[in-house]
């Protein structure tokens, strides 16, 4: 079920009423309605910050880049590992004497999708002022408002049938823009904390979203980067019969947009046809597929549903396909009952697939999840050594990789202008690429030679 944003009635009241008092309350506070937000984890959270950035700028606040100007500071957080969990109590400690004079303070997003947590904050934490979950952030203004009233939210909503449409958002890039097709995640892998903190898996109607892109695309935005837990799965649940790679073709026909991206995927559900589908024109040829291990032994006992022979059979069918594609993952070391063996086989996995990069993480317990039930056996030094070790491997690759890209032309989709007559944008592989240019370079797709190939870095020149 969906309901429109702009139809619920109180939240639009309290959107008025907190642009009309705020700017009094904050001067005799010495402050400006200032917002300041700080993101942890994912693009989808990313993404989320950019819809309340707009909530705020609704409102009338214009956003700080310095917590100490700002007269909200809002914490979205993530909840995939402790480490995160960590710098957010970290955080709230250090803000506390802002929190006393007068500057309304949030925690929000899905490290608050658990219970301990809310306690944790309402015990040791109790200066703060909004805490609100994953499906609560369109309500913010509500919250902001009775926190100007000198009132508390605590509002976290376990999960939640409905999607919310017709919220704007305040997107970082003009040329290339998030676009969520689903929220959730269905997928039970046994140490993930996500669909506690995500909820269950839904699709937006195809027609909805095509709309917010046609939208995009007539501000300017060329490249679109479409978002979920998993979009392959994208469709289950619609009466309307479709899946993703229809949805990647009827995004494929939008004239003006060049460029269609989409992440993350389940190799589960990487099907035949989305591999044809990558050969859709604007498709980029780019996919980030989550392997998390190389052992089949351990990928059953997170409960990831293929082999590591099926993983290598669909990258193998990915490269037939789609030669230069770039290849990206993610790598858990340290899971319960993990052995030598088994980040041999992960090594020997990447030495295979050959990535150009991928994001790789020490396996953290996370509470209520199947696997914290499992006999965590090794300790924090092996792990950190296995870890290192995978790393070193990885590294060494990415870097070879990278290297042999000197001299290489590539797209660019040029995206905005890092340092003073520096632009940067990224080859349909996804590598970032920083080079000389000028302002009429931006949103246009550019041939770029790569003249730099440092370690992890490209930098190179416009063709003429
Ligand atoms: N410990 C370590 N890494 C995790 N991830 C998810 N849950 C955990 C956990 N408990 C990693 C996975 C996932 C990425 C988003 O975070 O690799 O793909
Ligand atoms: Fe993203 Fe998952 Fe972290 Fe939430 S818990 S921010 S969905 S990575």
């Amino acid at each position: 079920m969906k309901i429109l944003f702009t139809e619920d009635k109180n939240n639009q009241a309290a959107i008025e009423a907190v642009a009309k008092i705020s700017n009094k309350i904050y001067t005799q506070r010495g402050r400006r309605p200032y917002y300041h937000i700080h993101t942890f984890g994912c693009q989808m959270n990313d993404h989320d910050s950019e819809r309340m950035a707009a909530l705020f700028e609704l409102m009338g606040y214009e956003k700080s880049e310095s917590e100490e100007e700002a007269s909200v500071i809002l914490l979205n957080t993530c909840a995939v590992r402790e480490h995160a969990q960590e710098r957010v109590y970290g955080f709230l400690g250090r803000i506390k004497y802002l929190g006393a004079q007068g500057v309304i303070l949030g925690v929000c997003g899905c490290m608050v999708q658990q219970a301990h947590v809310v306690n944790k904050i309402k015990g040791s934490y109790p200066y703060v002022d909004m805490v609100f979950g994953t499906h609560n952030y369109a309500k913010l203004p509500q919250y902001l408002l009775k926190a100007l009233e000198g009132e508390k939210t605590i509002a976290v909503l376990e999960d939640t049938k409905t999607i919310i449409e017709g919220m704007p958002a305040l997107r970082s890039s003009k040329v290339s823009a998030y676009v969520n097709i689903m929220e959730g995640c269905n997928n039970f892998c046994t140490y993930c904390i996500v669909h506690y903190t995500r909820g269950r898996e839904k699709s937006r109607l195809p027609g909805d979203i095509i709309e917010e892109i046609k939208a995009l695309i007539k501000e300017g935005t060329r490249e679109v980067i479409l978002l979920g837990q998993n979009v392959n799965s994208y469709g289950q649940g619609l009466s309307e019969e479709i899946d993703f790679p229809d949805l990647l073709e009827r995004i494929n026909n939008l004239d003006g947009l060049y460029r269609l991206r989409f992440m993350t995927s389940h190799p589960k559900d990487l099907s035949e046809k989305l591999i044809e589908a990558m050969k859709l024109e604007k498709v980029c040829p780019s996919f980030h597929l989550p392997v998390q291990s190389g052992s089949t032994k351990v990928l059953r006992a997170m409960n990831r549903k293929y082999t590591r022979e099926d993983y290598l059979s669909k990258v193998r069918a990915l490269k037939k396909a789609i030669p230069n594609i770039g290849l990206t993952t993610d790598i858990i070391i340290g899971f319960p009952g993990e052995e030598e063996e088994d980040v041999d086989q992960t090594i020997s996995l990447i030495e295979e697939v050959y990535f150009d990069s991928a994001f790789t993480f020490i396996y953290s317990k996370r509470l209520g999840t199947p696997a914290a039930n499992l006999n965590d056996n090794l300790s924090a030094q092996e792990k950190h050594q296995r870890f290192e070790r995978m790393l070193e491997r990885l590294n060494e690759i990415v870097i070879e990789k990278n290297k042999a890209r000197h001299g290489e032309v590539f797209e660019v989709l040029v995206e905005e202008e890092s340092s003073p007559g520096i632009f940067q944008g990224r080859t349909g592989q996804g590598f970032l690429v920083r080079f000389p240019g000028s302002s009429q370079d931006l949103g246009k797709l550019r041939s770029v030679k790569i003249t730099k190939a440092k370690k992890f870095s490209l930098e190179g020149e416009l063709c003429h």
